[in-house]
């Protein structure tokens, strides 16, 4: 036999290493974080421990939120939701609201089926209406996740799209003589600011107190240089030197104009005027927005923005017990209340000082980035990663919720001085405004997506004992960091980074580490279209009559039988939580005998595979037994050589048969007796879909 090659070598002793690198057991921590809706997120998400356990947790429930909003549309694929169900000044039908979109992005881009992130892109930058309600950064959190995938072709596909929708902001909320954007709070997604309380002399702040703002300024910074980049991956320089240029222009303005030195942090200045407020002057106060330069590396490196870290981690300033105010609390109007839900008289949403998980995790995101692209900012020792850890693990812990029972359920606010939620209203729960996976991921591992063929890591996690992230398509390569101080976890100290299930680098110590990694194709996921999908609320906006579904119990609530073929699947089960746990069809008690639910699609569809999805708990119990059938010019027929499991309670249930084409089929099934069944959806396709791969 021939000597072995050095380059073989190499080869065996990666191949080895794969062996021997100890990683976790998906399967085990799948089923103990979803049970058995375990095989959708299997393959799907990144796994992660550390040694802070509520982080750990709080990881698995934002991959569980992350899930439940994934919205099946039918022919345009999936899109992300910010509520939970629907609510009145959402876009119809899809329930698209482009406020949260950022952070839909940011943990996105982490999931290994690309499809949500890439048909989200889709549907907003082929969206044949205005898609903005509220200001937003979307352009850059699409590149944000290119930077992940390193596939050119679906961000430039994207470019003319992220344009129009630049250009209608230029169009509408850009003062032409102070040479910066202007906006409503209210339309910021953060309504009863200061400007807004101020302009209203104290009376009101819903609406009103349009300003120049922090938060559309750096966000429109942002969508430049994201537009600049993409049109230079384009190969569209007259684009990319025009976006270049805009950039340039809002980052002087935004220092040279909102940065308060008095304050010593960027604030709002009016747009508006009224008889408490002039246009120009600035707002009487600090607010967290000020930090969303950072989130788009606006300011320059400089001692005196520096600054503005200082309040972060005052107690009298944003610092509260259990999370970061909005405003401090010497603002004539912290925490007054002006704003009651008008059905239920629980507190509605106010900027006015509670804690946002929305802000919180900007300003999370913020801070990432100044530890990861402002050297001289960290030298000046005013805020440090320990203090990223702090906030990151206090917004793990009000997770918890106190006013439920403390299971986990992420709302819209809460009091920085008890920790509790405040709005507390159906729609609340399980809010998905915010980021936390994109947290864990870029800032406590670190992992820190380049354009460059570059794996570039710059932990912050330095309270922790260990923590192991693997499964993570990073340009094609999978990818795993660990850290352990002493081994005692994973029998090696320090900081290990595979690619692949090779070591590419270690160090005793935590601290960034930078590796060349190859770009490679990432998996193209497979994207079956579901027929069965209707998508138009019964109660708030009128949409197409196909399909539209039916059942064999009389009066039942349209609303809820409709909600079985509306594109959401999630299996919360907080008792405490009626609102979610009862999507879908609830069916009588079962005696024994059978009920149905129909579909009819208005023409004949082929139909060949489909997905149940049922809901139980110790009073609602799935189906003893169940079949499929088509309706036809002879009848009711049940479908050819049936594949029908039985089914799976909080799971999913894949079944298929032979093609046939018909306009109805229907899902004959007997409840347990004794108790309802819940039918959370009932998706049918017209191709063979198997439920174990999505690649
Ligand atoms: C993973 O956990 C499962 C369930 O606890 C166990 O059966 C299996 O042996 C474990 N696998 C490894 C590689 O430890
Ligand atoms: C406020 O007054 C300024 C200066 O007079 C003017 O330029 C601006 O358009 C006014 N703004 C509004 C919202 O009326
Ligand atoms: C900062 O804003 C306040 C108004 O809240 C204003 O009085 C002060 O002059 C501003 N500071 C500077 C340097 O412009
Ligand atoms: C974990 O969260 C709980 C519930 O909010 C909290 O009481 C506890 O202090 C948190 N633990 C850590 C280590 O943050
Ligand atoms: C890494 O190892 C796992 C388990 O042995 C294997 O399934 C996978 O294909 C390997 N990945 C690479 C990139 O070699
Ligand atoms: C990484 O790539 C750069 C640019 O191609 C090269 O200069 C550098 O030597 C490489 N580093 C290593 C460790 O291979
Ligand atoms: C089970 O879920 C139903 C909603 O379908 C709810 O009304 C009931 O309270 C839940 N039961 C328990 C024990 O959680
Ligand atoms: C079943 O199909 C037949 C023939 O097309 C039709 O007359 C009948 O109304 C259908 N049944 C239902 C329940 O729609
Ligand atoms: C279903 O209908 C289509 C179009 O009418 C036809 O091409 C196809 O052969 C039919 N399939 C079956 C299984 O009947």
């Amino acid at each position: 036999m021939a000597a072995l090659r050095p380059t073989t070598l190499l080869a065996l002793i990666s191949s080895f290493s794969s062996q021997v690198i100890a990683g976790l057991n998906r399967s085990a921590l799948a089923k103990q974080y979803f049970g058995n809706d375990a095989p959708w997120y299997q393959d799907r998400i990144p796994f992660f421990e550390t040694s802070d356990t509520n982080i750990t947790e709080v990881y698995y429930y934002r991959w569980n939120v992350f899930r439940a909003h994934q919205r099946d549309l039918g022919a345009q694929g999936y899109i992300t939701t910010e509520f939970i169900d629907d609510v009145s000044w959402q876009f119809f039908p899809s329930a698209f609201l482009d406020d949260a979109t950022q952070f839909h992005f940011n943990e996105a881009r982490w999931c290994r089926d690309r499809r949500f992130r890439l048909d989200h892109a889709n549907f907003i930058y082929s969206a044949d209406f205005d898609v903005r309600h509220f200001s937003e950064n979307m352009a850059a959190a699409v590149y944000d996740a290119y930077l992940v995938d390193g596939v050119q072709s679906d961000i430039t596909a994207l470019l003319d799209g992220m344009i129009k929708v630049y250009d209608a902001w230029q169009h509408d909320h850009f003062d032409t003589s102070k040479q910066l954007y202007f906006i409503e709070p209210l339309l910021d997604a953060t309504e009863y600011t200061i400007s807004s309380i101020d302009a209203s002399c104290g009376v009101d702040g819903f609406t009103g107190g349009d300003g120049f703002r922090p938060s559309i300024n750096a966000y429109q910074y942002g969508n430049a240089i994201a537009i600049a980049n993409i049109a230079a991956l384009a190969g569209r320089s007259d684009i990319q030197d025009d976006y270049r240029t805009r950039a340039e222009l809002l980052k002087t303005n935004v220092q040279n104009h909102l940065w308060n030195s008095t304050y010593q942090h960027f604030i709002d200045r009016y747009y508006a005027n009224t008889s408490c407020a002039t246009y120009w002057d600035f707002i009487r106060g600090r607010e967290l927005v000020g930090y969303l330069p950072w989130l788009h590396n606006l300011p320059d490196d400089v001692p005196e923005y520096a600054q503005a870290w200082a309040h972060l981690t005052n107690s009298n300033k944003f610092a509260g017990t259990f999370g970061l105010r909005t405003t401090e609390p010497t603002y004539e109007y912290y925490m007054a209340q002006y704003r009651y839900d008008a059905g239920t008289g629980l507190r509605e949403c106010q900027w006015n000082g509670p804690t946002w998980p929305y802000q919180t995790s900007q300003v999370l995101s913020a801070l990432a980035n100044v530890f990861d692209q402002y050297p001289k900012t960290v030298a000046e020792g005013i805020i440090t990663a320990r203090d990223y850890m702090n906030i990151l693990s206090q917004y793990a812990s009000y997770h918890y919720n106190k006013n439920r029972g403390g299971y986990l359920n992420i709302e819209e606010d809460y009091d920085a001085s008890n920790g509790a939620p405040i709005v507390g209203l159906d729609r609340s729960s399980h809010y998905f405004h915010s980021s936390f996976v994109d947290l864990v991921i870029s800032g406590l591992v670190g992992i820190r997506p380049s354009a460059e063929d570059i794996l570039d890591i710059n932990p912050l996690g330095v309270n922790l004992d260990y923590f192991r992230l693997e499964g993570v398509i990073y340009h094609g390569n999978e990818i795993a960091v660990q850290w352990d101080v002493d081994g005692s976890r994973y029998g090696t100290q320090g900081l290990v980074i595979e690619v692949g299930n090779a070591t590419v680098a270690t160090s005793s110590s935590l601290k960034r580490l930078s590796v060349n990694i190859t770009r490679q194709a990432p998996p193209q996921p497979l994207a079956p279209v579901a027929k069965s999908i209707q998508l138009q609320n019964l109660k708030l906006h009128a949409g197409p009559a196909y399909p539209v579904g039916s059942v064999s119990v009389p009066n039942s609530d349209s609303n809820k039988v409709q909600d079985a073929i509306d594109g959401r699947i999630w299996f919360f089960q907080e008792p405490t939580d009626t609102y979610t746990i009862s999507h879908g069809w609830q069916t009588p008690a079962g005696d024994g005998s059978e009920v149905w639910y129909m579909i009819d699609f208005g023409s004949n569809t082929a139909v060949t595979s489909g997905l149940l999805a049922f809901f139980a708990n110790a009073t609602v119990g799935v189906p003893e037994s169940y079949r499929i059938e088509v309706n036809s010019t002879s009848g009711w027929k049940a479908v050819a050589n049936p594949v029908t499991p039985s089914v799976i309670e909080n799971g999913i249930t894949w079944t298929s048969w032979e093609t046939v084409n018909t306009s109805q089929i229907r899902l004959v099934f007997t409840p347990p007796l004794g108790s309802p069944s819940r039918l959370v959806e009932w998706k049918v396709y017209s191709d063979f879909v198997d439920g174990t791969v999505f690649v």
